[in-house]
Order: C-alpha cells, then structure tokens, then sequence
C-alpha cells in the first residue's frame, strides 16, 4: 500500500518544490496551504508522514504540532518540520511541541527523499505491528465470546430443554401405566415415545457437554480429558489410551478450554481421517511447562500437502498460539501423527518470582 505524505506550506512556490521532488516515488500526495487546514486534513486521511513549514501566518508549524500530539487520532503520525531556522532554540521548541526531526530550507532533493523514504517505511512497519497486535485482540475476544455462547446454550439445554424433556417423559409414562389393558395399540405407541423422548434426553446432553464440559469446571483439566476420551472410545470404537502426571497444576480457563478443544478435534481428525486402529493422549508437566500430545498410528499425512483449508488443524493452531503456547505437527507416511502442543507452567514461574523477591 502507499504511503501519504502531507505537506503544509503557505508558500506556493515550496509547495510545488517539495510535491515535485516527491512525485514519482509512489507515494499519494496531498497538500495543505495553513494550520488549520492542516489538521482538518489530517484528520481526514491520517496520513504517514507530515511536512510541516514552521514559518506560517496565523498558526505556525510548533503550535500545529503541538495541536496534532495532543489528538489521539494523529498523536503517532510522524512530523518533519521544514525550516529556515537553523539555530538551536527553535529545534528544540520543535522537539518540545512533538516533532520528529527537521529539514533545513533550501532542501537537498537527494537528503529529502531519502528522509521521507526511511520515516515512511519506519511508520508503515510500527503500523503493520499495531493492526497485528489488533487483529490477535480481536481474535482473542471472538474465542471468548464463542466460549461464552457455548457456555450459555450448553446451559439452557441442560436446565431448560433437558428438565422439560425429563418432564414429559415422566408425563407418557403416567399416561402408559394408566392406559386400560385392552388397549395394547396406545400402550405400544406410548412406549415407543417413551424410548424416542429418553434418547433425545441422552442425545441432548451429549451435545450440552461437547459444548462445554461440565467436568472441566467442576474437576479441573485432566479428568475432563481423561472423561472425554473414555467416551470417545465407547462411542467411536477406536481404542483410546489416556494417560497423565498426577501432579498437572491448575490451567487458566483459557488454556484448559484450549487443551479440550484441541482433544476434541485431534481425536474427530483421527476418527476421520486417519484409518487407524489406536490413539494414544498423555497430559504431563514439569516445571517449565504443560504438554498435550495426541497421537495415532493411522496413515499420516503431509501437512504441507493439505490443499483442503479446514478449520481444524489452521484453528488449533491459532487458538493454541493466542492462548501463548505453541503448536507441533509431525506426520509420517504409515506411521501415524503425533500432534504436540505446550503451554508455559505458569506455577514454576510463579514460585520463582516469589523465590526471588
Ligand atoms: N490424524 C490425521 N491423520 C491423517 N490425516 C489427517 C489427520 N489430521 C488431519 N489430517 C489431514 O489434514 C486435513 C486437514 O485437517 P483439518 O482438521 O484442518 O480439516 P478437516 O478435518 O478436513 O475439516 P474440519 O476440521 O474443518 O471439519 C484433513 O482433511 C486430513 O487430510
Ligand atoms: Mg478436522
């Protein structure tokens, strides 16, 4: 993307000199003839740079940037005062109003645009960085924000749906135990509702605790996955070993969610992708750190080969780097996948604070 330098003089002529030196260089230009003008602009189209002359009628340059460190929109835009001025009080009143650096009048074209040049690829580097750093706020938020619903539903499901269900089922119950002996046909059918109504009951918790598991709030981290794999294996039929430290230290919500999820789509991968007979799932932690692996023994695959982008292996991987751990696939060819994520243990590091102080 290009730059966008504005430049502010009241002069025509040094105007038009600095718009032609820097015409060509692919930058968008745009220029302003007063202070006033100025920031309005400025506001209008945050530019990367600014040129400002220090010696203008009415608002000089000083009070232009002072006005411009004060707003918060243009605070970070970085300013150039172009000026006569060479002695060593107005430099420094420059400085003190918020500006950058200086250009002495008459410019050395050359000297311009190499300025310009570095201060504009600096700003869209600091720029880049800032929108990144925004972007992982916002992602972080939207994890929350889905953590939050599913907490919500999963809740409404269970108190609400699951105890109207539980309800009813007693209610056809009744009605079968009650209906005259004669009528055999009504008792069948009742029956039958009966069985449909206590396997949506059944299917509905199973769907409220994939939305979030009630053991990972009531007993911590490894006895939810350790849950979760032992009715992985009973539901799929894939053999599913889990083993874990005895010692694992309590996890952020954050990153116990994290480890849950990352189960949840490791093992659905293997069930679905990876032909094999096996899994292996160990939790453990020393001091420095807390690792999950889940591992197959299944076909494997060429990660790098994936051209299908699912949000399965691309959506553990960003969770688990927003949640500050990291990510390790490795897949071989007949010989299964093993899937590795590690977290800081935040205990050791605690204790080692408090060790110091
Ligand atoms: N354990 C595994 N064994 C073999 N292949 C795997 C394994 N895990 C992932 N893959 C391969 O990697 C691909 C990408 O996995 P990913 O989880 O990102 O997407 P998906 O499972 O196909 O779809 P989604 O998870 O979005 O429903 C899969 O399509 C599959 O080819
Ligand atoms: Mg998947």
């Amino acid at each position: 993307m290009n730059s966008t330098i504005l430049v502010v003089d009241d002069e025509p002529s040094a105007r038009e000199t600095i718009l032609a030196i820097l015409e060509g260089q692919g930058y968008i230009l745009e220029a302003a003839t007063n202070g006033p003008e100025a920031i309005q602009m400025a506001n209008k189209i945050t530019p990367d740079l600014i040129l400002l002359d220090v010696m203008m009628p009415g608002m000089d340059g000083f009070k232009v940037c002072h006005h411009m460190r004060e707003d918060a929109r243009l605070r970070e835009v970085p300013i150039l005062l172009l000026t006569a001025l060479d002695d060593r009080d107005s430099r420094l009143r420059g400085l003190r109003a918020g500006a950058d650096d200086f250009v002495a009048k008459p410019f050395d074209p050359q000297e311009l645009r190499t300025r310009v040049g570095t201060i504009t690829r600096l700003n869209r580097y600091r720029t880049l960085l800032e929108q990144r750093e925004h972007i992982k706020e916002m992602a972080e938020r939207v994890i929350e924000a889905q953590e939050e619903e599913r907490l919500r539903i999963s809740r409404e499901i269970h108190d609400d749906i699951g105890q109207a269900l539980t309800a009813h089922q007693i209610q056809l119950q009744f009605i079968r135990d009650n209906i005259p002996d004669d009528r055999s046909d009504l008792k069948k059918s009742l029956q039958d509702l009966v069985v449909e109504t206590s396997q949506t009951f059944a299917k509905l918790r199973l769907l409220a605790q994939d939305l979030r598991p009630p053991l990972l709030d009531t007993f911590g981290v490894a006895p939810a996955l350790k849950a979760y794999c032992s009715d992985f294996s009973r539901r799929t039929g894939l053999f599913t070993n889990f083993d874990s430290d005895e010692t694992i230290p309590e996890v952020s919500d954050t990153i116990s969610v994290t480890l849950y999820r990352v189960l949840q789509e490791s093992l659905s991968n293997i069930t679905r992708h990876a032909d094999a007979s096996q899994a292996w799932v160990s939790l453990n932690a020393d001091e420095d750190e807390i690792c999950l692996t889940v591992q197959d023994n299944g076909q494997g695959f060429h990660p790098e080969n994936v051209t299908h982008k699912g949000l399965g292996l691309q959506g553990m991987k960003e969770r688990v780097t927003l949640s500050g751990g990291t990510f390790n696939l490795r897949s071989t060819s007949g010989e299964g996948t093993i899937l590795t994520i590690r977290f800081p243990n935040k205990r050791s590091s605690l204790a080692t604070k408090a060790e110091a102080e």
